[in-house]
């Protein structure tokens, strides 16, 4: 991973694993900074997906220098994107006519993952660049190369690996977000503060970042960068050191499902808040970290406890849909004093000890 600062500017390089060709990740603080090279060399089959429901300012400031190269049949809105399958075969219907050699995604994480994926089975996959416009899709759903759609109730269920040529994204997009989903980003910002606390846990707690207002998201310029640089390095090698990443998704992506409309980023923090409590009872973190960690997803205005209302059996119902469930036990993946590491728990254990974690959690606010 190798990471260049241009004047305004920064571009990070890495090796997925497995891959031949590097991939790039840049990021500008305004529109005008952004390196746009590359679109004038976009092939004039290239497809524009991008999400109808984007504020016009930014809409127009991404996609009007491709309006000067592209027909327009090849810029199109969807208007609603959703990770189904529906979806999906909308674009391979508009795919097959255009028969695209590079598929451009336009919008937050819904949109690129739903339009990511369609195109990498696309004529056995046709590469794609990505614009992401939402503070979660820059600092992660565009680095990895994840592509899932949900599928019977469970998130991710079906999907590919395949990874962006190139994302190219600016802070001054962020400007338009509503406060909730800017705060939803801060949820995957602290997972990789709770995974690498050294200099990023440092970083959260001292800078004044004012959430409720996406207008000053530029102070978050340099947050966002380290967090790629991190991503885009475990996106390097393999394992355990990538996997790392759903700490908090397995209670996460449960209540996402539980409570349609909730946010990615606020069901992963209260997902953190849980599985990093589960740390804490399996003795292999200590309670002081998982405390930093509470607070700052509290201080950063993100919830902590299971909605009012959702049973605890059923978000093991919930779960048990998802890949950490093998049929007999759950694997949950946790920060540790020396990193990660899984912990596994039966499946008839998983209801009682949730119950008694959040009872323990209770007794602990400060
Ligand atoms: N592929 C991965 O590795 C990965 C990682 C994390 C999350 N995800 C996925 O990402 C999805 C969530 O993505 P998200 O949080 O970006 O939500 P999203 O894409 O659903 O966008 C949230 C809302 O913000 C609006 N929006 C987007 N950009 C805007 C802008 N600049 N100004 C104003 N409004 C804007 C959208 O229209 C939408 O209403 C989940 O489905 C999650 O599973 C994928």
């Amino acid at each position: 991973m190798v990471l260049t600062r241009f004047s305004r500017a920064v571009s990070i390089e890495y090796l997925p694993a497995g891959e031949r060709a590097p991939r790039r990740w840049d990021l500008a603080p305004r529109f005008g900074d952004s390196d746009l090279s590359w679109v004038a060399d976009a092939s004039p089959r290239t497809l524009i997906a991008y999400d109808g429901r984007l504020p016009r300012r930014v809409a127009e400031s991404i996609l009007t220098p491709f309006r000067e190269l592209l027909p327009d049949e090849n810029i199109i809105q969807i208007e609603h994107p959703k990770k189904s399958l529906l979806q999906a075969r909308r674009l391979w219907s508009i795919m097959m006519g255009i028969k695209p050699e590079c598929v451009v995604a336009i919008g937050g994480g819904t949109t690129t993952d739903l339009v990511s994926f369609a195109a990498s089975c696309f004529n056995r996959g046709t590469p794609t660049i990505l614009i992401p416009t939402t503070l979660l899709a820059i600092v992660d759903a565009s680095i990895g190369g994840k592509n899932g759609l949900d599928y019977q109730r469970c998130k991710n269920a079906i999907g590919t690996i395949s990874h962006p040529m190139r994302v190219s994204s600016s802070m001054e997009a962020l400007e338009t977000l509503p406060c909730g989903e800017y705060r939803s980003g801060f949820g995957e910002i602290i997972k990789f503060a709770a995974l690498f606390p050294g200099k990023l846990m440092d970083r959260l707690t001292s800078i004044a970042l004012d959430i409720s207002n996406p207008d000053n998201c530029q102070d978050a310029f340099e947050l966002v960068t380290e967090c790629a640089a991190i991503k885009s390095e475990l996106v390097e090698g393999t394992g355990l050191g990538r996997e790392c990443m759903l700490y908090g998704h397995n209670i996460g992506h449960a209540l996402e499902v539980i409570r349609k409309g909730s946010r990615h980023g606020e069901c992963v923090a209260i997902g953190m808040a849980f599985e990093g409590a589960l740390a804490v009872k399996a003795g292999v973190l200590s309670e002081q970290r998982w405390v930093e960690q509470r607070h700052l997803l509290r201080s950063f205005g993100l919830p902590i406890d299971i909605p009012r209302g959702v049973r605890m059996t059923t978000l093991v119902h919930a779960m048990k849909r998802y890949r950490l469930f093998d049929g007999t036990e759950f694997t949950f993946i946790v920060p540790c004093d020396k990193g990660f590491t899984r912990v596994l728990v039966p499946e008839d254990q998983l209801p009682g000890l949730l119950t008694e974690l959040d009872r323990w959690a209770r007794s602990r606010r400060g």
